[in-house]
């Protein structure tokens, strides 16, 4: 049977049960079959979305715009300096003039409580792109790019690799402890994720889940099926790059690193953007900020790009679920 998400948004994993999450997946894997087959369904057809991004992006805006086009929605992008939260109208106001306009609106910013108002006033499904704490959709993506890769998400052994608090290792946390995966938090002892929010996280989780925390790679990093990275700084906190460095610098995905997992077939996955030896000028001038070697990066162990395209597929499953 299949579940009713509609009206719901997407703020946090954490406001949603497995089989729901169970279901974006399906519907996501079920979308991409669809879409390989010439299959556009339209399930879009006469919604409008509008998407708001504070923070810059390439892959979260391209894959809600295409994703929004194959469906047959319109979307609109309302750019920042014309919007000014707060400065020149309040969140509240915005988001009911949104909400009566739009079937949904899509939504990158700083602080959680800002898109969480949106959604408390809009009445309609406000998705987050990306917030300083949660980064729901990208987690959808990387749960596809491991169930296409090994078949199942449940008992998969995942290592992420960074600063451990960040958006991204919130969001894997909620992620594993919903769906049962063993996930290890590999990062310096200052950049762990705090203990009562693990604790938290796990006295929900379901059968197979763990999250475990460690400064040891050897640790952290056997038997894994599957490496995870993200950049050092976030966006919104660049002028930390220098501590960052100094507290990480240990903890570059190389080749010795992954052959700490024991095994060959171990893959690695990154949301990207991704600073590896030969990203960019920057990286190659400056390879002691890289959190991924070139050689791991450019393996063919490395799923980053199928995980970047997953991300249109599951952004498409959440709008159709909950908006179509
Ligand atoms: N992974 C991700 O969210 O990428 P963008 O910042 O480019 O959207
Ligand atoms: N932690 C990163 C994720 C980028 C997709 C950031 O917030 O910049």
């Amino acid at each position: 049977m299949p579940i009713h998400l509609n009206g719901r948004s997407l703020l946090t994993l954490r406001d949603f049960r497995a089989d729901e999450i169970q279901q974006m997946i399906d519907t996501a894997a079920d979308l991409k079959a669809a879409k390989r087959s010439g299959l556009f369904p339209r399930r879009l057809a006469q919604k409008n979305i509008a998407m708001i991004f504070l923070k810059p992006s390439c892959r979260t805006r391209a894959s809600f715009a295409v994703a929004a086009a194959d469906e047959g929605a319109n979307l609109e992008i309302l750019p920042p300096e014309d919007i000014r939260f707060g400065q020149k109208e309040s969140v509240k106001d915005i988001a009911r003039v949104l909400g009566r306009l739009f079937d949904g609106i899509v939504f990158r910013g700083f602080e959680h409580e800002l898109v969480s108002e949106l959604s408390r006033w809009a009445g309609i499904p406000v998705w987050n792109a990306l917030c300083d704490t949660y980064h729901p959709t990208q987690v959808l993506a990387d749960l596809l790019t491991i169930r296409e890769t090994f078949g199942r998400i449940r008992g998969t052994r995942l290592c992420y690799v960074g600063d451990g608090r960040n958006n991204l290792a919130t969001s894997l946390m909620i992620g594993a402890a919903k769906m049962g995966v063993d996930l290890r938090i590999l990062a310096p002892a200052k950049l762990q994720p705090s203990p009562a929010l693990v604790k938290e996280l796990l006295d929900d989780a379901s059968v197979g889940a763990a999250i475990r925390v460690s400064e040891d790679p050897a640790e952290a990093m056997a038997g894994c099926d599957a490496v995870y990275g993200d950049v050092w700084v976030s966006m919104g906190e660049e002028d930390l790059l220098a501590e960052r460095v100094a507290l990480l610098r240990d903890y570059k995905v190389t080749p010795d690193m992954m052959r700490l997992t024991g095994r060959a077939d171990t893959i690695y996955l990154h949301c990207l953007p991704a600073l590896h030896d030969l990203a960019t000028e920057f990286a190659s001038e400056n390879p002691e900020v890289c959190e991924v070697d070139d050689a791991v990066f450019e393996s063919p162990q490395s799923r980053v790009f199928e995980q970047a395209e997953n991300r249109m597929h599951t952004a498409k499953a959440v709008m159709v679920l909950t908006a179509g």
